[in-house]
């Protein structure tokens, strides 16, 4: 049977709450036993222009942000300005007439009248619970129990005492029996799978849940849009597990902090976003000249400086690989999705921790602030990655800690718990640790770390899994990386069900080392190379470019929200 898709766009002012609104809608429609894809976008002050929540409810699939919407839901007329063109042919207007006036841009499309407004202050006194009015509305168009909205306002509400509860769960129902009355027919038939073995998670709280998966002991932080969820969810939750996280002054300190505490022997994550990578840069250097293991998780917004700090855009790639003074081994990893960002957090940090050497993940405000319902990871036989440490009773006199290996990895003492030498220094130093200037030493070991990559390109990345899709016959491929997977994968189901032509996809998780042997495999039968990418420049296909002496057809986005699957069918379907 066909999957049914049910998209709805809720638009309003920030501040009032449709972010809320969105995020009880989403709970209460996973627990209604429907896959869910919601994004949310909005500005950067605490109050004021224009908040969106995007929910996307379907019984197959939800991989990705849709651009038409079968549902607007318009809390007040920005809303509807901004978002009145995305509503499908056949889809829906719900629109409060007190605050939204209607124009010839809707054309024939159905409007339905939803008095927000009027409800709320009916029922709770105030116009201030309309926002839960609308979850009321919605609940009903999902199909979904209105008892499950209503369980959830303790959760949200419950820290604002009892009389702001009761209000809201009365606005809820008024808005329910408002729809069961005048929308009844905007009801999928969704086929249902509730009792699943699921969770609800944010790409930030997928990758706090990785770290703690993956037994970090230490979070140094400071707070950056939109990377702090990731901070605030290990404070509240790392300590319960041994671990902690700490708040400094600044991004220097944060990861200054972290490389004592890597030195020290710990497991140790940190993340932060573009402004703040800029910071931790001259640390960064030091993680690598020391050899320090560390794992910064780059949670991309839309830049150069303050940006778009609330916004979405793939444009750290560039000074991720190359932000560096000296050259300075590090590996550059990216996660592809929600579920994607707990797996690749683990990994991150188990290739920080083998190879040690600095590890930056990139995701970005699109994955952090998405939620999906993903299955509940199963650890079970998942390797995290142990640190190469001097075996025991290993000679104090002759040792060396950064002894020249066949793989560049030396055996790491730990202060305090290894009887042995533990000198490390930002100085270029000999294999003992002692700082060395001469030419054949900076040579011997500028070769000895980045050996580690040579390596781990040829244990990790030849083997790592990349996501990837090549039909025999193709003559165009996709590469991509991060989070457009969804919209790429999705826009090619779309053309071959459109043209019956296949087009290849490959979506490395690890950007650099760059795993030439694999792309080379891929390009070789190829015609056209399309690489799409949410930055303005295309820097992941300049990467490509210099390596490949390749001329991909480049597809730039840089409008600070992602891809949708309908925007990259029809560019790269007209590539075709
Ligand atoms: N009854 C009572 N309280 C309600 C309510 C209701 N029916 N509906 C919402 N609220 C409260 C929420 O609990 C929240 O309260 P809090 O501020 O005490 O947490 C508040 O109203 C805002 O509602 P919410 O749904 O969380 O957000 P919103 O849709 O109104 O949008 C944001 C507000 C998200 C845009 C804004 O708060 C924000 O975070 N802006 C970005 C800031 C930022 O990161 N800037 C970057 C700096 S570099």
């Amino acid at each position: 049977m066909a999957t049914q898709d049910l998209v709805v766009r809720i638009g309003g002012e920030g501040g009032e709450g449709i972010i809320s609104c969105g995020e009880i809608l989403s709970k209460a429609v996973v627990r209604g036993g429907l896959n869910i894809h919601a994004f949310r976008t909005f500005p950067a002050e605490m109050r004021g222009g224009l908040a969106m929540f995007q929910l996307r409810a379907s019984d197959g699939e939800a991989r990705s942000l849709k651009q038409s919407v079968d549902i607007l839901c318009a809390v007040n007329h920005i809303a509807y300005h901004t978002y009145v063109q995305n509503i499908k042919s056949d889809g829906v207007l719900l629109y409060d007439p007190a605050v939204v006036n209607l124009d010839d841009r809707l054309g024939s499309r159905r409007r339905i009248e939803m008095p927000l407004e009027a409800i709320s202050t009916e029922v709770t006194g105030s116009t201030r619970a309309k926002n839960m009015v609308a979850v009321g509305v919605l609940l009903n168009a999902f199909g979904t129990p209105v008892e499950y909205g209503t369980e959830l306002i303790r959760e949200f509400f419950g820290r604002k005492g009892d009389e702001i509860v009761n209000k809201n769960i009365g606005a809820i129902q008024a808005g329910y029996k408002f729809a069961a009355a005048n929308l009844h027919d905007i009801q999928k038939p969704f086929q249902r799978q509730p009792d699943r073995d699921q969770i609800l998670v944010t790409g930030n709280e997928a990758v706090a849940l990785g770290a703690i998966a993956a037994k970090v002991d230490f979070v140094p932080g400071y707070p950056i849009t939109p990377a702090t969820p990731v901070f605030e969810f290990l404070c509240r939750e790392l300590p319960k597990y041994g671990g902690h996280a700490v708040q400094f002054e600044d991004e220097i300190a944060t990861l200054a902090a972290g490389i004592g505490a890597s030195f020290a022997g710990k497991r140790v994550l940190t993340a932060t976003s573009g402004p703040g990578l800029s910071l931790m840069s001259e640390t960064l250097n030091l993680a690598s000249m020391t050899e320090c293991p560390i794992t910064i998780v780059n949670v991309m917004r839309g830049g150069p400086s303050t940006g778009l700090p609330t916004k979405t855009e793939q444009s750290d790639l560039k000074f991720a690989i190359y932000g560096t003074s000296g050259e300075s081994p590090r590996c550059i990893m990216a996660a592809l999705g929600i579920y994607d960002c707990f797996w690749q957090t683990i990994r991150a940090v188990r290739i920080a921790e083998k190879y040690q050497l600095p590890v930056i993940l990139l995701t970005d405000q699109a994955l952090a602030y998405t939620s999906q319902n993903i299955p509940t990871p199963d650890l079970t036989g998942v390797e995290l990655g142990e640190r190469l440490v001097p075996q025991p009773g290993t000679p104090r006199e002759g040792f060396r800690r950064y002894e020249v290996t066949d793989t560049g990895i030396s055996a790491m003492p730990i202060p305090g718990i290894h009887d042995l030498p533990y000198m490390s220094t930002g100085l270029e130093h000999n294999e003992t640790g002692a700082p060395n200037y001469t030419p054949a030493n900076h040579e011997l070991m500028t070769d000895k770390r980045f050996r580690k990559l040579k390596t781990l390109g040829r244990r990790v990345v030849q083997q790592a899994k990349v996501e990837e899709f090549e039909p025999e016959e193709a003559e165009v491929g996709v590469i991509g990386w991060g989070s457009t997977y969804g919209a790429i994968a999705e826009s090619l189901d779309m053309i071959e069900e459109d043209t019956g032509l296949r087009v290849a996809h490959l979506h490395p998780r690890i950007l650099s080392p760059l795993n030439e042997w694999r792309i080379r495999q891929f390009l070789g039968p190829l015609r056209k190379l399309i690489v799409p990418e949410e930055n303005y420049t295309g820097q992941y296909a300049h990467f490509l470019k210099a390596k490949f002496g390749i001329k991909p057809i480049e597809i730039h986005k840089a409008h600070g929200v992602p891809f949708t699957a309908e925007e990259l069918y029809a560019a790269i379907k007209e590539e075709l």
